[in-house]
C-alpha cells in the first residue's frame, strides 16, 4: 500500500520560504527573528545598499496614492511597514496636501510584527513630531475590523508573507468598498542590459556587504533567494485579481528591478431597484 504523505507546504500555497522552515508557522517565526535581528542597522543598509533610492521608490509609491491621501477622512494602513518609512512618506504627502487647512487629521497606521522595527518606527515618529501610530500585528491576521480602511500599502514586506494569496485576502478584508491597494516589491529584471548586472549585485556583492554590516549573513542571503523565488509581475497581477482586486496595474521602476502594484476593491454592487 502507497504510504500517503501530507505536504507540509500544499503546492496552492505560494509563500515565502526561508531555509529550515517546515511550515507556515515556522517560516513566519523565522522572518520575524531575523528582521528583528537586523533592525539596528536596517535603515543605515536600505540607503547604503541602494545608494538611497530606496527613499526615492516610496516617495514615487505614495505620490501614486496621492488622491486618497489627501482626503481628511481617508484611513491608511502600511502593512509590514518595518521602521515607518513609507508611512512616513505617505504622511508627508497629507501633510503637504493639508498644511494650512487645518484639518482633522486621522493618523496613519503601520503594522509589523518584528518590535524591534516598530520600536525604530515609533521613535523616528517622535523624534520628527509625526502623528502616525504603530501596531504590532501579523499581516495574516490583521486585528482590524472588516472593511475600514481607504488605501493599504506595503514596501518590501509583502515577499516575506508565509502565504501570498492569504496575505491579500487579509488586505481585501480590511479594505472599504473602492479602497486602494499598493504592493511595492523587488523584482528581478529578465532582459536587458541591467538583467546580468543586477543579478550580479543582488546575488553577490548586496548580501556580503549586507551580511558583514548587520552580523546577519542569513538575512541578506534571504534577500536576494526570497526575490527570485517570488510570483512575477504578471503572476502577483493575476493573483490579485483572483481574490476580487480590480483596476490591477504595474508600475515598473529602476529597470524592471522594483515593481508597484495598485488595484483597488470593487465599489458595491448596486441595490437592485425594485419598481
Ligand atoms: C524588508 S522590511 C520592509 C520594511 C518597510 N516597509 C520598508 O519599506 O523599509 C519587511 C518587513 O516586513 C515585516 N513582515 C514580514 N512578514 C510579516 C508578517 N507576516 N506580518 C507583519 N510583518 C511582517 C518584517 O518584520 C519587516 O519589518
Amino acid at each position: 500500500m502507497p504510504i500517503m504523505t501530507t505536504p507540509i507546504f500544499p503546492p496552492q500555497a505560494p509563500g515565502s520560504r526561508p531555509k529550515g522552515a517546515r511550515s507556515e508557522r515556522e517560516a513566519s517565526a523565522h522572518v520575524r527573528n531575523m528582521f528583528s535581528r537586523i533592525a539596528p542597522r536596517y535603515d543605515f543598509l536600505n540607503h547604503l545598499l541602494s545608494l538611497s533610492l530606496d527613499r526615492v521608490w516610496r516617495r514615487r509609491a505614495a505620490s501614486k496614492f496621492q488622491r486618497v491621501l489627501r482626503r481628511t477622512n481617508a484611513r491608511v494602513l502600511d502593512l509590514c511597514c518595518g521602521t515607518g518609512d513609507l508611512t512616513f512618506a505617505m504622511e508627508r504627502v497629507r501633510m503637504k496636501a493639508w498644511r494650512d487647512r487645518g484639518a482633522y487629521r486621522i493618523p496613519m497606521v503601520g503594522s509589523d510584527f518584528a518590535e524591534p522595527m516598530l520600536e525604530r518606527a515609533h521613535e523616528k515618529g517622535r523624534q520628527h513630531h509625526r502623528a502616525a501610530v504603530f501596531v504590532a500585528s501579523d499581516a495574516l491576521r490583521l486585528p482590524f475590523p472588516n472593511a475600514c480602511f481607504d488605501l493599504v500599502t506595503t514596501a518590501f514586506g509583502f515577499r516575506n508573507l508565509a502565504n501570498y494569496e492569504n496575505g491579500l485576502r487579509e488586505i481585501a478584508r480590511v479594505l472599504k468598498d473602492d479602497g486602494q491597494v499598493g504592493i511595492l516589491e523587488f523584482s528581478e529584471p529578465k532582459g536587458g542590459p541591467m538583467a546580468g548586472l543586477f543579478r550580479l549585485y543582488f546575488r553577490h556583492i548586496l548580501p556580503n556587504i549586507g551580511g558583514i554590516i548587520s552580523g546577519s549573513k542569513d538575512a541578506y542571503r534571504y534577500l536576494p533567494g526570497s526575490v527570485a523565488k517570488f510570483p512575477s509581475r504578471t503572476e502577483l497581477a493575476e493573483m490579485m485579481k483572483r481574490v476580487g482586486f480590480v483596476d490591477v496595474k504595474i508600475f515598473s521602476w529602476n529597470f524592471g528591478s522594483v515593481v508597484l502594484h495598485s488595484a483597488r476593491m470593487p465599489e458595491q454592487a448596486s441595490e437592485p431597484v425594485n419598481n
